[in-house]
Order: C-alpha cells, then sequence, then structure tokens
C-alpha cells in the first residue's frame, strides 16, 4: 500500500513528499493520526519536525497534533504565513489522507482556527513543551516564555485533540483541566460555545501577526444577548441580538455553533428550544465560522477549497450596517457603493478617498480636526443619512445635539434620528465617525440626519510646520491646508469673476479662474498633450463638442484627450465638466483625469476605454461580436449604478441629460462608464429647474423636455431607451427596418399589446433567447422607466433593485409609449439639434 501512495504523491502533491519519508521513519509509531500526547515532551519548530508540510499559498505547518484520517481534519502545531517569519502554535484544519499525511489539494489552504500566541508570534526554532508538571508553554527561539496554559498543578495527565477542534490538557480522571474552546480567537468551529464573557476578536491580517488586532469584536453579554462591537471610545455597537425579556434566573449567555445553526441561548443549563438560531446550510463536510476584520461573521465550508456558505449578520444589518463597509467617514448607499460626505452650498470637500480607486476604503479629512482652534469646526449637514451605532434616548432637540458636539472635541458627528417632530429626537455624538449610510425616507419611518464636523482651513493648524516631510515633499497637512486656502481663494474668486464674466466675456480671466481648479484633477500642459496624442493624430472621434483623440502619457497610460471646439457655449460647458467630473468619483463613471487650458484651446483628459462605446456592441450591422446576456446584463446594471450615484448619491444632484449608448463606454472587460458630463448641469436636490434651452439627442429625450419640467427623470427616461436598445440589438429608429417598424418604441408598444415581448428580443444572439424569461422581466423595467408621466418612473435606485430581482415592477403602467406630440416636435426640432446629431454619430470617446 504504501509504495504507490507514495508515487502518486510524487507525481500530484509533491510539496507533500518530503513529510511521507519522515512519516516513514520517524512516525512509524504512529502510523494513522496522532491526536494525544503525554507529559514530559517537547517539540521545536524547524525542519528537523516531523509532518512539515509546505504549501503554495506560501503558508508551512508543522503538525504535532492530528485528529483523524482520510479528509479535512483537524491538527495543531505551527503555522505560519507570508514570508514566514513568524509563527504561531495553533489549531487548523487540514486535508489529510488515509494514512494521516498532510496532503496540499489543488484548492484550498490550512485553515486556522485557533490560536495561542497570535499577538505574540514566534520564530523558527521556538519551542512547546508540555512539562513534566502538565503545563504546556511556548518559549521563542531566545528562550522567553511567550505562552503558557498556567496548569501547572493542576493534575494534568496529557494533551488531547477532540474530534471538534478542541485542544484538551486532561488529569488522571480524564476530566478537562484546561481547553482552547475556552479561549477563542476569531473562529468557532461546530459545536463550540462563545460564552459570556468570551468575545471573538478578527485578526487584521492572516498573513501579518505583527499587524494589530482588529477593531471589531463580537460578545455574549449577561442577560442580554450577542452583540458586535466596533472599538472607540466608548466602543461602538453595530449588532446586537437581544434576548427577549426574560425573568428566569439567568447566570450565563452563550453562542452555539452547530451543524445547522448558530443558536443564542441565555440559560446556564442547555435549553431544548433555542432562543434564538440563526441557520446556516448544513454541512456536508468540515465547517468553520470567523469573524471578519470588516465585521462580518461569515461559515465557511470544504467543498472544492473553502467556499463561503453564509453571511450571518447581513439578514439584520444589510451590507451597509456593516461600521467599516466604506470605512471611515465614509457614507455607504445601495449595494455598497461608496462615497465622502461633501458639503453642497459653497460646495467644498472636506474629505477625500483614502483611495480614489477603493472607495470603500473610506475618506479622509483634508484638512484634520484639532482642538486647538475649536472656532473653526463647523459642519457638513448631510439628510437621509443613518447611523449603525444604536440610538435610544429620545427628547433631545436637533440645536442641542449639535451644540453638544460642538462643545466637546472629541465629538466628531452630530447623528440625529427624530420621529415626527424635531425637538424630541435622539441624539449620539461618536469620538470616530465610521460608515454612514443613506437611508431611504421611503423605508425608514424617521428622520435620519447627519452634521459632520469639519475643520474650516482658514486658520491653519500650528503644527504645520512640525510634520516632517515625507517622500514627494509635502506632507498631508501641508496639502490639507494648501488645498482649504486655495478653496476658499476659489469660492472668493470664483464669485467676483462671476460678476465680471456677466459684464464681459474675458478670455485671459476665463484662463486665470480654471488655474484656481482645486488640486483634484490634474492640469496637463499643452505640450504634454500634444506629445501624447503623436500631435492629435489618433482620432477616435467627433463629439457634440469637438474631436476626440487617443493618446499614451509617458507612464504608458492610454488617454482619450476630448478636444473643445468653438467658443462661448463650450467655455461654459467646460468648467462645468471640470468642477462636476473632477470631484465625482465612481466605478460607473469615466474618471477625468485632467484638463488643459491653453490660450483659448481646451482640453479634458480622460482614461482611455479601450472598448469604445456601447452603440458599437449592440446594434446589428457592422458589430463583430454579438455580447452575450450576461455582459449585457452587467453593463445595463453598470449604466443603472453610475446613473444612480449622479442622481442620488452626489451632495448636488447631478442630471446627465445626454444618456445614449454613444455615452456609454466600455473599459477592456466591458465594465461600463458613464461619460460626457458636457450636458450635465448641477441642480439642488429636490428641485426641478426650468431650462431655456432644450439639450439632449433626438430619440432619448423624455416627453417632458416639451413642459419644460426637467428633473432627473429625463435620464430614467433615455436609460430605458438605451436598455431597450441593448435587449433588442437596434437602435430606436432604424430605417433599415420595414417602416411600420422604424419606431422600436411602437414595435414595444404593439408586442405589449399582442402579449409578444419575446419578438423583439435581439435575434442574432441565440443566448439572448435562451434567457428570454430573464430578458422579458427586464423589458418590464424598461417600460417602467418610459412612462409617459414622468412621476411615475422610478428612481435609478429602484430600477437597480427591479434589476436585482428584490423589488417587483409597478404593476399599474401605462403602455402607451408612442406620445405623437413627442415624435411630431422632435422631427419639427431636428434641425435645432444639429451640433448634437453630430454627437449621435460620433464613434469612440
Ligand atoms: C503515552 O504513554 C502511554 C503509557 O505511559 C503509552 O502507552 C502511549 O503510547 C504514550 N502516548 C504517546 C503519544 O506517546
Ligand atoms: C531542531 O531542533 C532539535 C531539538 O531542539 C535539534 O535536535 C535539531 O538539531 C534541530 N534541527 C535543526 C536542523 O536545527
Ligand atoms: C519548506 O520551505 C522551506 C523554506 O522555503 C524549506 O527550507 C523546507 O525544506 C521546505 N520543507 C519541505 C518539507 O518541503
Ligand atoms: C521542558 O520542560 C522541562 C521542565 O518541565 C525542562 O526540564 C525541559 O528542559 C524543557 N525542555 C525544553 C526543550 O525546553
Ligand atoms: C497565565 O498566567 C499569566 C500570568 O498570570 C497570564 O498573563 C496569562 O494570560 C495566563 N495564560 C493563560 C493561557 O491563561
Ligand atoms: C480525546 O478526545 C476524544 C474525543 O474527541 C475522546 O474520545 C477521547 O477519549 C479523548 N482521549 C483522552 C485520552 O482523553
Ligand atoms: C479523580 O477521581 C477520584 C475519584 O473520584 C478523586 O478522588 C480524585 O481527586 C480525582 N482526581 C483529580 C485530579 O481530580
Ligand atoms: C506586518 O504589519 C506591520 C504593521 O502593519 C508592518 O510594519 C509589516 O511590514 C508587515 N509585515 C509584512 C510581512 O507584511
Ligand atoms: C419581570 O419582573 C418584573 C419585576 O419583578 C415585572 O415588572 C415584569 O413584568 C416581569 N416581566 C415578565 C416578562 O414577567
Ligand atoms: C450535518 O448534518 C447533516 C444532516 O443532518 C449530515 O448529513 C452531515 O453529515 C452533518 N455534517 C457534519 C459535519 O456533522
Ligand atoms: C466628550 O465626548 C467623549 C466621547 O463621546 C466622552 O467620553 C466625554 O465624556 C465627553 N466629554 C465631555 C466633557 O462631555
Ligand atoms: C495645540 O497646541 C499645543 C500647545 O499650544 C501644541 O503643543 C500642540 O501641538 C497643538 N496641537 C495641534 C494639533 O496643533
Amino acid at each position: 500500500m504504501r509504495a504507490p501512495w507514495t508515487m502518486m504523491m510524487v507525481s500530484c502533491y509533491y510539496f507533500a513528499l518530503s513529510f511521507l519519508i519522515l512519516n516513514r521513519s520517524s512516525a512509524s509509531a504512529q502510523p494513522f493520526d496522532y491526536p494525544t500526547a503525554n507529559l514530559s515532551t517537547t517539540w521545536t519548530n524547524n525542519v528537523s519536525a516531523p509532518h512539515t508540510v509546505n504549501f503554495t499559498d506560501g503558508s508551512t505547518v508543522r503538525a504535532i497534533l492530528l485528529r483523524g484520517t482520510f479528509g479535512p481534519r483537524f491538527a495543531c502545531g505551527f503555522y505560519c504565513n507570508g514570508d514566514c517569519t513568524f509563527y504561531v502554535f495553533a489549531v487548523f484544519i487540514v486535508q489529510t489522507n488515509s494514512g494521516g499525511g498532510i496532503v496540499q489539494p489543488s484548492i484550498g489552504f490550512p485553515q486556522v482556527v485557533w490560536s495561542a500566541n497570535r499577538d505574540y508570534p514566534v520564530s523558527y526554532g521556538a519551542i512547546l513543551n508540555l512539562t513534566a508538571a502538565g503545563e504546556l508553554v511556548l518559549r521563542d527561539v531566545d528562550g522567553s516564555t511567550v505562552w503558557t496554559t498556567n496548569t501547572t498543578g493542576k493534575s494534568v495527565a496529557g494533551m488531547n485533540l477532540t474530534d471538534d477542534g478542541n485542544l484538551v490538557l486532561f488529569d488522571v480522571n480524564r476530566s478537562v483541566v484546561w481547553q482552547s474552546f475556552d479561549y477563542p480567537t476569531d473562529s468557532l468551529v461546530p459545536g463550540q460555545r462563545l460564552f459570556q464573557g468570551q468575545q471573538l476578536i478578527p485578526s487584521v491580517s492572516s498573513t501579518n501577526w505583527t499587524a494589530q488586532k482588529g477593531l471589531i469584536s463580537l460578545q455574549v453579554i449577561e442577560n442580554r444577548g450577542l452583540f458586535g462591537y466596533i472599538e472607540s471610545n466608548p466602543p461602538q455597537l453595530y449588532y446586537s441580538n437581544l434576548v427577549p425579556d426574560s425573568n428566569t434566573t439567568i447566570d450565563k449567555g452563550y453562542v452555539r455553533f452547530l451543524n445547522g445553526s448558530l443558536s443564542l441561548f441565555i440559560h446556564s443549563s442547555e435549553p431544548n428550544d433555542p432562543d434564538d438560531v440563526m441557520s446556516i446550510p448544513q454541512a456536508s463536510s468540515a465547517q468553520y465560522m470567523t469573524l471578519m476584520p470588516d465585521g462580518h461573521l461569515k461559515v465557511f465550508e470544504w467543498q472544492t477549497g473553502w467556499v463561503e456558505v453564509a453571511d450571518l449578520l447581513n439578514r439584520d444589518i444589510g451590507e451597509c450596517g456593516y461600521p467599516l463597509a466604506c470605512g471611515r467617514n465614509g457614507v455607504c448607499s445601495n449595494n455598497q457603493q461608496c462615497s465622502c460626505p461633501v458639503s453642497s452650498s459653497p460646495r467644498i470637500d472636506y474629505f477625500r478617498p483614502v483611495n480614489d480607486r477603493q472607495p470603500n476604503l473610506g475618506c479622509s479629512e483634508i484638512t484634520p480636526l484639532t482642538c486647538n482652534a475649536t472656532e473653526d469646526h463647523v459642519f457638513i449637514p448631510l439628510e437621509n443619512v443613518r447611523y449603525f451605532a444604536f440610538v435610544t434616548d429620545m427628547n433631545t432637540d436637533m440645536e442641542t445635539c449639535k451644540q453638544a458636539c460642538l462643545n466637546n472635541c472629541s465629538c466628531k458627528a452630530a447623528l440625529f434620528q427624530y420621529g415626527s417632530n424635531s425637538s424630541d429626537g435622539s441624539c449620539y455624538l461618536p469620538s470616530d465617525l465610521f460608515t454612514m449610510m443613506n437611508a431611504d425616507p421611503n423605508l425608514v419611518h424617521f428622520n435620519a440626519s447627519a452634521f459632520i464636523k469639519v475643520q474650516n482651513a482658514r486658520s491653519p493648524p500650528s503644527s504645520t510646520s512640525q510634520v516632517p516631510n515625507k517622500k514627494g515633499g509635502l506632507t498631508t497637512t501641508v496639502i490639507g491646508s494648501i488645498i482649504g486656502s486655495v478653496l476658499v481663494l476659489f469660492v472668493v474668486v470664483g464669485f467676483i469673476l462671476c460678476i465680471l464674466h456677466k459684464r464681459r466675456r474675458n478670455a485671459k480671466m476665463e484662463e486665470e479662474y480654471i488655474k484656481e481648479v482645486p488640486g483634484m484633477t490634474t492640469r496637463f500642459s499643452y505640450a504634454v498633450l500634444k506629445t501624447a496624442t503623436e500631435n492629435f493624430s489618433k482620432k477616435l472621434g467627433q463629439g457634440g463638442f469637438g474631436s476626440v483623440f487617443e493618446g499614451t502619457l509617458t507612464d504608458g497610460s492610454k488617454i482619450a484627450v476630448k478636444c473643445l471646439e468653438g467658443l462661448g457655449q463650450v467655455n461654459k460647458s467646460f468648467l462645468a465638466e471640470v468642477e462636476s467630473i473632477g470631484s465625482i468619483h465612481h466605478v460607473n463613471l469615466v474618471r477625468l483625469r485632467g484638463f488643459c487650458a491653453w490660450k483659448s484651446e481646451r482640453f479634458l483628459v480622460y482614461d482611455f476605454m479601450s472598448n469604445s462605446s456601447l452603440d458599437r456592441w449592440i446594434y446589428h450591422g457592422n458589430r463583430e461580436h454579438v455580447l452575450e446576456w450576461e455582459r449585457r446584463k452587467k453593463i445595463i446594471m453598470d449604466i443603472a449604478k453610475g446613473l444612480a450615484y449622479l442622481h442620488e448619491d452626489c451632495r448636488q444632484k447631478i442630471i446627465h441629460l445626454d444618456i445614449k449608448p454613444q455615452n456609454i463606454l466600455l473599459d477592456s472587460d466591458f465594465n461600463a462608464k458613464v461619460s460626457d458630463f458636457g450636458l450635465s448641469k448641477l441642480i439642488d436636490r429636490n428641485e426641478t429647474e426650468v431650462m431655456t434651452t432644450m439639450r439632449g439627442t433626438p430619440g432619448y429625450l423624455a416627453p417632458e423636455w416639451l413642459s419644460s419640467v426637467i428633473t432627473e427623470k429625463v435620464d430614467v427616461y433615455s436609460f430605458g431607451i438605451v436598455l431597450l436598445e441593448t435587449l433588442c440589438g437596434r437602435k430606436n429608429f432604424d430605417k433599415s427596418q420595414k417602416e411600420e417598424n422604424w419606431h422600436l418604441l411602437a414595435v414595444f408598444q404593439k408586442c405589449w399589446e399582442q402579449g409578444k415581448l419575446l419578438d423583439i428580443v435581439d435575434e442574432h444572439s441565440e443566448d439572448m433567447q435562451t434567457h428570454h424569461s430573464e430578458v422579458v422581466e427586464m423589458m418590464k423595467v424598461a417600460s417602467w422607466c418610459l412612462q409617459t408621466d414622468f412621476t411615475k418612473r422610478p428612481s435609478m435606485s429602484t430600477v437597480i433593485k427591479a434589476l436585482e430581482g428584490m423589488l417587483e415592477v409597478e404593476s399599474n403602467l401605462d403602455y402607451n409609449f408612442t406620445d405623437p406630440r413627442l415624435h411630431k416636435t422632435t422631427v419639427e426640432h431636428e434641425k435645432d439639434f444639429t451640433p448634437l446629431l453630430a454627437s449621435e454619430l460620433s464613434g469612440p470617446r
């Protein structure tokens, strides 16, 4: 039996080879598993140790005890990961063969479920000693005691790793003297209990134990239930599972993780009926539950590798309810989209993303709060913004709440919730501000306002000069105060310029003005752009406002340079674009990298999108590939998210006004990004504005353009058209069709009337035909977006919910999509749209 096994290992698991050889020679007394140890045994964390296996993820285990064979099994011993400079003594789950050998499966690695010394990891050469006196001691290579069970004199007779994964020191009577289950770290295994007074605390990293402990903890509190906290002063509660009030004598509460359930008990003796059960998929193999550094409590199961089978707290608190969902100071809205708080009037950025590309890492203050200049503390007010921490005491009024925060320097925000009357609400004043969540006022039955304390930059903090210069020469503080000063200057200069501007347009002044755009977007020099675009030689297309050129910067990154042509109108839109796009970051919006103003020429520099625009892909005819259904679905969702962000998550609502396939760009992975804010106009929330000029592109214009009441619902309408075109694979006005089918909306209406929606699904895609029922569901969303009465159209966040299937499409819809007035007027107005029609013809931007 041995020889063929070894042969197999050589070919499949060469990492395990050395183990098998060692196993044969040194562990011959224990041919299979080795779950117990006697007193006076020592193990050294060095290459001579038997049962050492290196894994391809960089981890190494040196098993001391192993319980069971053939399958995922518990073992304990030394474990390291990453660069393996530090080791923990741990209980972990490994894959074993029938000979008790630890093997490297094709996917999946050892999983630590308990460790003795994660805060004090030891080095290579460390020694674990189960002493004659019955104490288990871990000594580092220098001889210092790092960890001990403190069991000297307690008649310990031996050590046992149980079936459950519990490491036990037992006495002569085989009763438990010490057990690892009493000292949980970040994980529980089935059968393990978390008792009152114990807590789970995640490691910050599974590969680096020198990094500090995480901020999150989960614990059982006497008579009350299970509570999740994030560290702060005082800690902030993000999860609670209260037990029903009960007058029975309760002295212990605990949570038990069993196959199929997580139960919360409040009685000392085990009750028959759990007081609360969170259900977990029945285990078909090894499971473990772990508290993640971001606060999620997840259950993993061994299938092919470790697979997440449950995310337990989500049901109660939602994705946005985790304190670190969007990091510190972040705002989380549907689908875990993250943004930074922005003050709207005047529009000043007090926060910026810690990392532009990962908005979920949170936001940092541009000017740090300082207690030395409390007179410069002001609030950014945010409406309909809730906080995860539980606020219960009522009867405070809003002003008192805000004042209390201003009076206490450690207060970072005044969070206020109230029912109908803002003089009777509850106030919460955190000393650390974690993720806030956007609350849909239609869904929550209370009002929630957040006032975030920020430092006005007028008097820069005196500490500025004390901070040593880092690489690059400027510290955050310096940049912060410079930006702050520039911002103030910018507002003042902007105001003056507006007055001057009204009197007489002055191109030179305009350029000065542009220079003051705060340092969020790069200002490129004309020479750089000229070189990057090889003297504007590679033209990508011609848009409504000018040509677009391809370019490559010296760092190798590709850009699209939009050269704005013509004056007047263009100057104005240029500023609008720089101002609005420069401050907006979202994965589904094209990133403005910078701009260039040279003489009277204006350029905008965008990230280059290698798959050009959506129109290239959806219209039958000149497209090279037919997009499959999953891809179309993703693109539609991406557009919806980009728009929802513009409409609902920016402090100042942004209406795009020109949504069409030409303005949806696709990157190399077909992630869709909304582009071209040239026509967008900032308007305040909850306000509609009378537009003096009609804008946009015929065919995508909502009917209310005729009545001049323009809200963000015009974008929802245009989105509906784009959605329909994407599903049908044709233009909404297509003269290559039979004359009665020229207008897609007329065809759509006919299909509704005849109940034959399938007829218009893109016939060039078999994949689309295969998924016809999903496609038809999505057509219902389109018809909702295309309601003539704009008040009946859903908001973009509602569209996202409908697309996700979380929400039913409104049933009482009007299926008359062909407003005769619109078509007549559109044709009559077509001349007025000449410059915009040009943009419709444009290729990639
Ligand atoms: C422990 O000691 C007993 C007898 O003293 C022996 O039978 C057993 O094999 C020992 N176990 C180990 C793991 O060495
Ligand atoms: C590993 O440690 C043991 C016991 O301390 C020692 O005998 C052995 O020489 C060490 N092996 C190596 C390679 O250092
Ligand atoms: C594991 O890796 C270490 C260092 O990379 C090496 O010294 C050791 O021999 C390897 N052990 C086995 C069992 O392959
Ligand atoms: C283990 O502990 C005993 C005391 O119980 C001690 O005599 C022995 O030297 C220790 N072994 C090592 C390798 O430190
Ligand atoms: C052992 O006792 C020491 C000192 O009393 C204490 O710091 C340590 O946490 C104890 N170890 C365990 C595993 O209880
Ligand atoms: C070790 O634990 C197992 C349960 O997993 C138990 O059956 C066994 O009796 C224990 N061994 C000792 C020596 O206590
Ligand atoms: C083991 O059990 C016997 C009999 O019940 C008892 O006298 C003895 O004190 C126990 N030993 C320990 C260490 O608990
Ligand atoms: C581990 O984390 C610490 C503290 O964050 C850091 O200084 C160290 O470089 C990290 N080590 C590795 C190997 O990543
Ligand atoms: C619990 O006891 C208190 C006072 O002893 C009483 O007022 C309350 O109604 C009791 N609650 C229940 C659920 O019995
Ligand atoms: C969990 O329960 C299911 C159904 O009772 C059973 O089939 C499965 O073997 C159990 N898994 C474990 C790991 O105990
Ligand atoms: C200020 O707020 C902190 C944290 O909220 C609190 O601990 C402290 O007691 C407050 N200080 C005063 C004077 O109210
Ligand atoms: C606040 O002022 C004190 C003394 O005036 C100074 O030591 C400290 O560095 C200042 N702190 C900040 C953040 O400016």
